[in-house]
């Protein structure tokens, strides 16, 4: 079918280093690049995130890795974050949790072949104890649903010494319901996004509607729950349902967030930080700023919309 045809072809490209180098050397495409991914270094992103917190946003970093198939990438990754929280120290944006850090656990070994967890529950510890320093917090992004159980064990095991550490549930899995149920507790961070995987009917709503009434479901349960809700979407329709239910939980405007991509709906993104309420934008960067932005578009082809519509956007 058409979308396998598409997917087919940006997976593809997301291998191809002379279509990359083509849009790197194009200024017009560098420009649309930099609207989702504002840099390949850590000054580039602890700049950007000088910007929005001076806009009055909050922002959680992510740095772009690869497939990571050896130790030693895993542990490149496990660098990058740490000289990346002391120069968010340094520049005084970390303390308060303004900035703080996402991890995607794949990228910090979880799934190499020999001691995988054991390597990744590592970095993850090295850098969580430097964000302590740093006086922020780290939240755990959420892959596909084959490591949501792992992702999950190894949250539990962070959280016995950095209780503050989040993560995220995607409200298509048809599990999520339940594990918002889990960690709706108090001291638990979690960021429900409605997920960004191609996953089978076996264990994820297919149909729009399902994941949006899944996503309100999930919010609600989160926001009458104990712990601190961190709401990721960019939909008008679910923001304004999941906003009346804000208010009647009576949620003080410090005991939860809204949460958007770095790029998307920036004008939205004001208006909620203007309107008193907590928005923290998710910041990528890193050099592997290609196979990112690809490698979205390809998961879903609703991905693809998704971005195309941010540029002709506000
Ligand atoms: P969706 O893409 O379904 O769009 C719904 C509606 O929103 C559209 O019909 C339109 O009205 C409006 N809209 C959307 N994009 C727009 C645009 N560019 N301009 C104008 N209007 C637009 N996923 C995952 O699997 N694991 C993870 O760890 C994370 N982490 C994460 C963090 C943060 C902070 C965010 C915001 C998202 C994620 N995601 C994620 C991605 C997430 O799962 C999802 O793929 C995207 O957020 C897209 O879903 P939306 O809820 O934004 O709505």
């Amino acid at each position: 079918d058409a979308g396998a045809l598409l997917r087919n072809s940006l997976l593809a490209l997301s291998r191809n280093t002379t279509v990359r180098d083509v849009i790197e050397r194009a200024p017009v495409s560098r420009d649309v690049v930099r609207r989702f991914v504002p840099g390949e270094s850590p000054r580039d992103a602890v700049t950007a995130s000088a910007e929005l917190v001076g806009s009055g946003r909050l922002v959680t970093i992510d740095f772009l890795g690869e497939d990571t198939l050896e130790q030693s990438q895993a542990d490149a990754t496990r660098e990058a974050y740490l000289v990346l929280l002391r120069e968010l120290g340094a520049a005084g944006l970390s303390d308060g949790g303004r900035v703080e850090v996402s991890l995607k656990l794949s990228a910090l070994g979880q799934a190499l072949p020999r001691d995988g967890e054991r390597i990744c529950l590592d970095n993850a510890r090295r850098i969580c104890a430097a964000a302590q320093e740093a006086g922020t917090t780290v939240t755990l992004d959420m892959e596909d649903h084959t490591t949501t159980d792992a992702t999950l064990a190894t949250l539990g095991e962070l959280r016995q010494d950095f209780p503050w550490v989040g993560a995220v549930l995607q409200a298509y899995l048809r599990r999520t319901e339940a594990d918002c149920r889990d960690l709706a507790t108090s001291g638990s961070r979690v960021r429900l996004c409605k997920g960004a995987y191609r996953e089978p009917e076996s264990v994820a709503f297919q149909e729009t509607v399902e994941v949006d009434t899944s996503y309100v479901r999930c919010a609600r349960i989160l926001l009458e729950g104990q712990g601190y809700p961190m709401l990721a979407t960019h939909d008008p329709q679910i923001i304004e349902v999941v906003q009346s239910v804000v208010e009647g939980a009576g949620r003080a405007p410090d005991s939860y967030e809204w949460q958007m991509l770095y790029g998307i709906r920036p004008l939205e993104q004001q208006r909620i930080a203007d309107a008193g309420q907590q928005l923290r934008v998710y910041l990528p960067y890193g050099q592997e700023w290609y196979g990112y932005l690809m490698r979205r578009m390809a998961e879903r082809p609703a991905n693809t919309m998704f971005f195309l519509r941010a540029l002709a956007t506000k």
